[in-house]
């Protein structure tokens, strides 16, 4: 499939439907002024063009090596592919002169209470994320970038995530192996997006938004050993079909206004605590754009996987750790846990062929 188109106001990869794969790559820049970060950041549009629009790649002489790694063979198929950069508050330190740049709502992710985050999976200068119909595709992109910006960036963190086919029907499941994405805001809803999602013009950061990334391990092992109905309560949705306990159907909207006390959808079940569809809880909505994980096992033998949290807002603060504060406590925070991600600042997209991301910045 060809690719998402690359110019315009907005970067791909947000209101984008989600490809079955994704790397999240968070990486720190090693360009030590103003005019290296501009070149580090024309250099990922140049190559963010290419490879969004696939092609042949230059020849060169034989002597010297190949123009490009040859993972997709000799003609780069676009594949669906996307290609979407984000800033962290990190880059406005004082290293570039950008300090008095810094957006105020772009702040380091803070720690939840139920987070253990691992420095070494935490944060970044910036954020990469990459997606597309196939893995090899996802790979094949990744070490182009890191090719071409060698010595101007090097990889912090990195989770690679795929999206399950629809299992028989209906919205994906995620590794818990219930229906995740059925309630969300709606991404062809432009009205909507510039509500929630698109950052308003008035500042250099218009057309961008605010991505979160938290890297979530499911403690599958214990999660299996858990009884249906408590799976169930704890969500506040049927496994199978992802109809809410007060419903049928997948799309069926809880009623909890009719459910004060939480008879058929408990008080603290997932859903109820993330959505409460009040008036005072609809500021704080968030597009979500998760993905699983699965990456082997631990030290001791258990199985890491899980959830790339990935959601798109005007605030993270506002929004994304609003609701977060609201899930504190959840049942469901014995069986999952928060290792890694960061806050970033997603740019606004690149407007023509002349154009390069942060040019607005820079
Ligand atoms: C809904 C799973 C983390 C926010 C849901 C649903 C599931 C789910 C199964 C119901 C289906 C749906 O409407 O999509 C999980 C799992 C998580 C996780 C397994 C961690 C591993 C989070 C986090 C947030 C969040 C960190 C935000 C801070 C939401 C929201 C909804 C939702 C806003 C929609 C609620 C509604 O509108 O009814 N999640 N979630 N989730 N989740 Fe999560």
């Amino acid at each position: 499939a060809p690719s998402p188109v690359f110019h315009g106001l907005h970067q791909a990869g947000v209101v984008t439907p989600a490809q079955p794969h994704a790397t999240h790559v968070a990486l720190d820049v090693l360009a030590t002024d103003r005019a290296g970060l501009e070149d580090l950041f024309r250099t990922i549009t140049e190559r963010a063009r290419f490879l969004t629009a696939g092609g042949v790649p230059p020849e060169i002489g034989i002597a010297g090596p190949p123009a490009d790694s040859g993972v997709l063979g000799p003609l780069v198929p676009a594949d669906n592919l996307t290609v979407t950069l984000g800033v962290g508050a990190s880059l406005f330190d004082g290293r570039f002169g950008l300090a008095a740049h810094r957006p105020p709502a772009l702040t380091a992710m803070p720690a939840f209470p139920d987070d253990h985050l691992d420095p070494a999976r935490t944060h970044g200068d910036l954020m990469l994320q990459l997606c597309a119909d196939n893995r090899d595709t996802v790979v094949h992109a990744l070490r182009d970038i890191a090719r071409h910006t060698r010595g101007g960036m090097q990889i912090r963190w990195r989770a690679d995530g795929f999206i399950a086919p629809p299992r028989p029907s209906g919205t994906p499941r995620n590794l818990l192996g219930f229906k995740d994405g059925t309630s969300n805001l709606h991404v062809d809803d432009r009205a909507e997006m510039d509500r929630f999602v698109w950052l308003p013009a008035s500042s250099w950061e218009a057309g961008g938004t605010y991505m979160v990334v938290r890297v979530i391990r499911m403690l599958v092992e214990f999660w299996d050993r858990v009884g249906i109905v408590e799976q169930e309560r704890m969500f506040g949705r049927r496994r199978d079909s992802g109809a809410p306990l007060d419903g049928d159907h997948e799309t069926d909207v809880p009623k909890f206004a009719e459910d004060p006390v939480g008879e058929a959808i408990p008080l603290t079940s997932h859903i109820r605590r993330a959505n409460p569809r009040t008036p005072a809880s609809e500021p704080s909505r968030i597009l979500r754009r998760p993905y699983n994980y699965d990456s082997g096992v631990d030290e001791v033998g258990d199985l890491d996987m899980g959830l790339v949290f990935v959601c798109f807002q005007q605030d993270p603060d506002k929004q994304f750790a609003e609701i977060q504060r609201r899930l504190a406590g959840e049942p469901l925070v014995d069986y999952i846990q928060p290792v890694g991600g960061g806050y970033f600042l997603v740019l606004r997209g690149v407007r023509d062929a002349t154009d390069y991301f942060g040019s607005g910045l820079l």
